[in-house]
């Protein structure tokens, strides 16, 4: 067998075993989108089994300092070598420099860390904190997104991701993202007794972004109710908006922060819920309350920290802001020269950009021709007409460019079939 059979051989065994192992579903979506089998990534882009390179523009929002950056690959290499999973029993350095490193960037006043691995994780974290803090009731946003383990699921208010799962969590309840006045009543029936989760931008909902002054106000709202605040910034923290965190454009301090995605470097999966000492309380007491193997482990911590420290010194934060700021501005540009009306909206924050068609189905559409024209986006789980970009901030000007030439390809090719 010759080199380029012996290629396609492995990525049909590749198919076979998503479908016979892991996913039927999975690997008919795969085949949608191409077949291509991703082997290799760096910087923002993705090599597959054929050659070819796709501009890394999806991920689910994780990749803000690119893939394998020499930073985060070198310490967790390091890490590797030397002590990748701790004893839990002995104190190990890697974790303490990670919860220092991370406090550093967060509002004031949250200086206690809990790590986990996965978001949902970090949601399960604050959920527990909230009750362990009597705060029994929780308020979550119509259409967003915690995650998908039960508790963290009860509060994604979706019915199709909910519905089979039932019974959840008691005691939850659903208000319109951006209504501070549906807040305050829900709030005010429930006085001294719950728990809001909220995101800054809502990401999985389609890019929502609610009027300016409303995270402020969702603060002073919990405040005045006697109500726990958990600021879920694990898809837009760490620089996604172009801030360190969303809660620094409205000054909003929460009683638990939420972090995850970036937070890994592009490398490992590490999560976070990062809290105030009075909302951490019932963690510092007991060590044992809330634990998990893997939590805090000196591999993940490693990349946590070296991933901070390149966002830092290479002005990640910044980047995002002023080239999510050009490129929300061209892509609009270039899909409405396109598709006209069939463009509801592009809007954007940072590095966190949606773009709305009007027309059902267009969405899966233009994602399948951007893969097609060589860049990877996201579809939205909370909503089927939205695409999403989240590219890292590391993008060069050739990048930028490439981006816009292949959004332009993908918008004209789903324009001759409207
Ligand atoms: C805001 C937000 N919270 C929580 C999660 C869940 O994270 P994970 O998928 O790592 O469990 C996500 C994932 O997309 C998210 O966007």
């Amino acid at each position: 067998m010759d080199l380029l059979a012996q290629d396609a051989a492995a990525d049909r065994a590749t198919m076979d075993r998503y479908r016979r192992y892991l996913s039927a579903g999975r690997a008919a979506l795969g085949e949608m989108f191409g077949g291509d089998i991703e082997v290799a990534s760096e910087g923002a882009w993705v090599r597959t089994s054929t050659g070819r390179r796709l501009l890394n523009c999806g991920g689910y929002g994780v990749l803000i300092t690119g893939a394998r950056h020499p930073r985060v690959v070198a310490a967790v290499r390091e890490q590797l070598d030397t002590n990748p999973v701790a004893t839990r029993l002995l104190l190990e350095p890697t974790v303490g420099r990670a919860a220092e490193a991370l406090v550093a960037t967060a509002p004031d006043g949250l200086d206690r860390v809990h790590f986990a691995c996965g978001g949902a994780e970090a949601v399960e974290a604050a959920i527990k904190l909230a009750r362990a803090n009597g705060k029994r009731r929780l308020i979550s946003m119509d259409n967003g997104y915690h995650g998908k383990t039960l508790g963290a699921l009860s509060v994604t208010a979706k019915p199709v991701f909910q519905d089979p799962f039932h019974p959840l969590l008691p005691g939850v309840a659903h208000v319109p993202f951006g209504d501070a006045a549906a807040l305050a009543a829900e709030l005010a029936a429930h006085p001294g007794e719950a728990c809001v989760i909220v995101e800054p931008v809502q990401a999985e909902a389609g890019v929502i972004i609610p009027p300016a002054g409303y995270l402020a106000e969702v603060a002073r709202l919990c405040r005045a109710h006697g109500a726990f605040l958990v600021l879920d910034e694990i898809q837009t923290g760490l620089g996604r908006l172009g801030y360190w965190w969303g809660a620094e454009r409205e000054r909003v301090t929460p009683d638990v922060l939420l972090a995850g995605k970036a937070l890994g470097g592009g490398v490992l999966p590490v999560s976070a819920a990062i809290a105030g000492a009075a909302a951490f309380a019932p963690f510092d007491r007991d060590p044992f309350i809330h634990t998990s193997t893997f939590s805090g482990s000196p591999l993940g911590m490693a990349a946590a920290h070296a991933a901070i420290t390149a966002i830092r010194e290479e002005d990640l934060v910044w980047r995002a802001r002023w080239l999510g700021e050009l490129l929300t501005e061209e892509i609009d540009e270039i899909v409405r020269e396109a598709l006209g009306d069939a463009v509801r909206e592009v809007r954007g924050l940072g590095m966190l950009i949606g773009i709305e068609l009007a027309v059902d189905g267009l969405a899966g559409e233009l994602l399948l021709e951007l893969v097609a024209a060589g860049v990877i986006a996201n579809h939205s789980l909370n909503s089927a007409n939205v695409l999403r970009l989240t590219p890292p901030a590391v993008l060069a000007h050739e990048d930028v460019d490439f981006l816009l030439a292949a959004v332009e390809t993908a918008a004209r090719a789903v324009a001759d079939v409207l």
